[in-house]
């Protein structure tokens, strides 16, 4: 070791370039007066095999993706003078939006739907100390009365109907541009059906820029017990096809009623994607192949691998196209899933 010490250049200079994230695209962001920051986003691009790509949200500051979309929205709530924010969630917005709301110095109040919430992303809300209401019934029943708080002037909204929220996720895009350009497909699990909306966005600005001439085919992946899109869009269906109670060992998708539906079905339109459903069994099974890969992450985000497998089999897509799968939360969010 003293060898290799001795031969360091004395003039050497150990740099360490602070990563930005999200905030490296500030061009195509709104800027808030002051940014409430934990330096989200900046995650990696893990090659996982011949021309598949992870995109690792779980190395977010909270586990999670939501990071992302939450420091531009919680940055803006504090700029327009806001001292309450709201979410309805399935664990991880309200994870989310309770570090950042006590960065904010924000009362934060969170809706979550009683005993469906996985332990880690509970144990966040808590430790960052927000204000944790359990409701009867599924996350939709939740958001209902997140939106009835947020109409009554009580608090502001943080859930994803807030546009600022879908304008940070939006990053996601750009990171896998300057990684690799422009994958053939993307894939993305959809619960509330914001996220694969804006990370398509991303891709399309990019494309009115004129860096890019063409957008990833986006490919969302909703549990079998779960898929309110998937049966919205398979029946080519005008009104959203609800499911009354939706059920998946990946509680971070276990909606019945996503209010981003329409958005979602422009990104999958727009783009000659697709939606596909893998049950539980599919889940957990992908779960566990990432995981001997040594990537460790929650049941919602193992459902795109589950869809890949499926897709590939099917030959829908090949392994010479190149494919990100959005690995959106860490394996640690939801220890009681691992039997
Ligand atoms: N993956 C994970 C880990 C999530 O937590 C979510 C959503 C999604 C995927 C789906 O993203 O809703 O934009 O389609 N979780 C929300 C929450 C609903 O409350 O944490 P989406």
């Amino acid at each position: 070791m003293e060898a290799i010490l001795a031969e360091v250049p004395k003039d050497a200079k150990l740099k360490y370039r602070r990563r930005l994230g999200v905030w490296s695209y500030s061009q195509l962001l709104p800027e808030p007066r002051r940014r409430i920051t934990l330096n989200e986003g900046g995650t990696p691009l893990i090659r996982i095999s011949r021309g598949l790509f992870g995109k690792f949200e779980g190395l977010n500051p909270t586990g999670s993706f939501k990071d992302r979309g939450m420091a531009v929205g919680v940055s803006l709530a504090k700029a327009i003078g806001v001292s309450n924010i709201v979410v309805a969630s399935t664990g991880n917005t309200a994870a989310s939006a309770s570090a950042y709301g006590a960065r904010a110095g924000l009362r934060t109040i969170v809706l979550l739907p009683n005993g469906k919430v996985a332990r880690g992303k509970l144990i966040q809300s808590i430790i960052h100390g927000a204000n944790i209401m359990g409701v009867d019934g599924y996350f939709d029943d939740a958001l209902t009365e997140a939106m009835n708080m947020f109409k009554a002037g009580k608090a502001y909204s943080l859930n994803s109907v807030n546009v600022w929220r879908l304008e940070g996720q939006k990053s996601i895009a750009y990171e896998i541009y300057e990684d690799i350009k422009v994958p053939d497909n993307v894939i993305v699990p959809v619960g509330n059906a914001g996220n694969i909306y804006a990370i398509w966005k991303g891709f399309w600005e990019l494309m009115q820029i004129g860096l890019i001439d063409k957008v990833p085919r986006m490919i969302g992946v909703q549990a079998e017990g779960a898929s309110p899109l998937y049966e919205t869009w398979r029946r080519g269906s005008g009104v959203l096809i609800e499911v009354k109670e939706p059920k998946t060992v990946a509680s971070a998708i276990r909606i019945g009623r996503p209010v981003n539906w329409l958005k979602a079905l422009k990104a999958v339109n727009n783009s000659n994607g697709l939606l596909i459903t893998v049950n539980d069994d599919e889940i957990m099974n992908a779960r566990s192949r990432l995981a001997k890969r040594g990537i460790f992450v929650e049941p919602a985000s193992a459902s795109t691998y589950a869809a890949y497998i499926k897709l590939i089999k099917n030959g829908v897509i090949s392994n010479d196209e190149r494919t990100v799968l959005v690995l959106t939360g860490h394996g640690l969010k939801d220890p009681d899933s691992v039997k």
